[in-house]
């Protein structure tokens, strides 16, 4: 029997307290997931807004039923267009916890995970390229690129050329054929699985998410009520940068002067905390 998955929200009560949920007011969850952050702002009193791209995330907070949560299926990227079919013009707050969820990477149908064998997926939207056609389609020089750049893979080259090499004898299908590939390449490693950057990075372009970030804080800026807060979870470095240049950027006033990350309680408890790190503005003229 597949165990039964369970998402642990990160950064939790550092989240909620920094959006300062005040009841009545409309939140945007724009990475709505298991919804437990969305809880949380329910709790307060506030009414949420929940987006989430993958259909499957959308049905589970569906099926919750939760009083005050609206579930829309929509990449965050478009943030503008859903709150003019929610017909909000702005909101208190709006929360972003970046990435994908335990969900997707428990269920080895969607192919996120190195150490379960399934098709290589990777889509949370289910639409557009999967990272199938990534490995085996893409020039040699373009995978170097996304491994390097994405993944911060010091070896990109090398893994680069070891998948062009394997997909020249047969097509890479499955998550453990090609995290056996990038093993061979690379040997072990001291830290994590040899092929979690390349993962990352796949994953990352799949999904477009940096670009997608950066669209979704430009509209977040814009959709913010005067004295309206954002705060961003993000568990990547160059997501990180991004949303620290944006806020520095913005007109926004940064909350958070460094961010913040869980504590060593919060890592052991979740693993999946580890790399957090969370940043908070808030729009002024409240
Ligand atoms: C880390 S989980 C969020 C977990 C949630 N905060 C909770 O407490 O349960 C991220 C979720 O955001 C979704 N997601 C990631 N990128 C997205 C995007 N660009 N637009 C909309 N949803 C996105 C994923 O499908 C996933 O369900």
């Amino acid at each position: 029997m597949e165990p039964i998955t369970q998402h642990i929200p990160v950064l939790y009560g550092e989240a909620l307290d920094l959006l300062k949920v005040r009841p009545g007011e409309v939140y945007v969850d724009a990475t709505l997931g298991g919804a437990g952050h969305a809880r949380g702002i329910l709790e307060r009193g506030g009414l949420v807004l929940g987006l989430d791209q993958d259909p499957e995330a959308v049905a589970r907070a569906q099926a919750l039923n939760l009083p005050g949560l609206r579930v829309f299926q929509a990449n965050f990227r478009h943030l503008k267009g859903v709150l003019e079919a929610a017909g909000v013009r702005q909101v208190a707050g709006i929360l972003a916890d970046l990435g994908v969820s335990s969900f997707h990477l428990d269920d080895p149908r969607r192919g996120f995970s190195y150490q379960k064998e399934g098709p290589l997926d990777m889509r949370m939207g289910g639409e557009g390229p999967t990272a199938e056609e990534a490995v085996n389609r893409l020039p040699l020089e373009e995978l170097f690129r996304i491994l390097r750049d994405l993944g911060e893979e010091k070896q990109a080259y090398r893994i680069a050329k070891a998948i062009v090499e394997a997909r020249r004898k047969a097509p890479i299908r499955t998550t453990t054929q090609l995290a056996e590939i990038v093993r061979q390449a690379v040997g072990f490693r001291k830290a994590g699985h040899p092929a979690r950057k390349t993962f990352q990075a796949l994953r990352m372009y799949v999904n477009d998410e940096l670009a997608a970030l950066g669209e979704f804080l430009a509209q977040a800026e814009e959709a913010l009520a005067p004295g309206g807060r954002l705060v961003v979870i993000t568990f990547h470095s160059l997501e990180d940068r991004m949303v620290k240049r944006f806020l520095r950027e913005s007109g926004l006033k940064v909350l958070t002067k460094k961010p913040l990350v869980p504590s060593p309680k919060e890592v052991e408890q979740n693993p999946r905390a580890r790399s957090a790190k969370l940043r908070a503005a808030e729009k002024e003229g409240a």
